[in-house]
């Protein structure tokens, strides 16, 4: 088993790729605290997954916008399970209006306080409860591919996605002194439920952007996660793994007549 004997702490576990990760670490071996803004589908996810592996996860309520609460996340992972080896920032939100029609207040302020702000949360707290340890320490965050291009409805997630590339460089360069690594993910179109509430027919057109025309499963994200949390993954750092099933690769299939 991969993650055996290691902690983890993952944001936004309670749906989508954070629950599917928390199934995957947890089936590796490691043991994990839930961190969630739903907390009671936090606890509910615990007791579930307890049942099956007893004291395997814990569960804990954060919203990582407020820097407070991300460092008393870390620390609740600790007082659960001794110490903390990996932290995983997941959590986010989407959604987005054409730039003409924003009000800052609205379309840009909350979701830059989620998606940015709370994976430079994270970094922050736990990158120092992995110096305080004295151990090595494994930051991984999620990032998009629209944080390396312009899409749809797109200008805010966009640039806090991007963020969370540039913090992942400049924390594996800050912190390697301390044996810690960052690394970024990029998934393209996966079938969790920020991306489930549109309609079969927009599903279909995400599914033909990626190159084995479907949509990603969350667990199959979670496989990637589990490989670079392990120390398999030692060489991978200050650097972006896209996970988008080639949406990066390619613009769009045309039809082209033979030329
Ligand atoms: N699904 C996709 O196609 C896709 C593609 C690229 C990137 N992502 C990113 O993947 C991550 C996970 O998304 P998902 O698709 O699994 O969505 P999801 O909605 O299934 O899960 C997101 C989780 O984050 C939690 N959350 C939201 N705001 C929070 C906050 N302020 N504090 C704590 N928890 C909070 C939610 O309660 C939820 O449990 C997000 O960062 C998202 O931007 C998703």
């Amino acid at each position: 088993m991969r993650l055996q004997g290691k902690v983890a702490l993952i944001t936004g576990g309670a749906s989508g790729i954070g629950l599917a990760t928390v199934e995957k670490f947890v089936a590796e071996g490691a043991r994990v605290s839930i961190a969630d803004r739903d907390v009671a589908r936090a606890e509910a996810v615990s007791a579930e997954i307890n049942q099956r592996v007893p004291g395997a996860t814990a569960a804990v309520g954060v919203d990582v916008s407020v820097f407070t609460e991300v460092e008393a996340a870390v620390k609740s992972a600790v007082d659960a399970f001794g110490k903390l080896d990996v932290i995983f920032n997941n959590a986010g939100i989407a959604g987005g209006k054409p730039l003409m029609d924003h009000d800052p207040a609205v379309d840009y302020d909350p979701m830059i306080r989620i998606d940015q702000d709370g994976v430079y949360y994270g970094i922050l707290a736990a990158g120092r409860q992995f110096k305080a340890q004295g151990t090595p320490g494994v930051i991984i965050s999620t990032s998009s591919v629209y944080g390396e291009q312009a899409a749809e409805l797109s200008f805010t997630y966009s640039a806090a996605k991007a963020a969370v590339i540039s913090f992942t460089r400049s924390a594996a360069y800050e912190f390697a002194e301390y044996g810690i690594r960052a690394v970024a993910i990029t998934p393209g179109r996966v079938a969790t439920p920020i991306i489930n509430q549109f309609s079969e027919d927009l599903r279909a057109v995400f599914a033909s952007e990626q190159l084995r025309n479907a949509m990603t499963q969350p667990h199959e994200i979670a496989d990637v996660v589990a490989f670079l949390a392990s120390d398999e993954a030692n060489v991978i750092n200050g650097t972006v793994v896209h996970v988008d099933d080639g949406y990066s690769a390619f613009k769009q299939r045309l039809d082209l007549p033979v030329f």
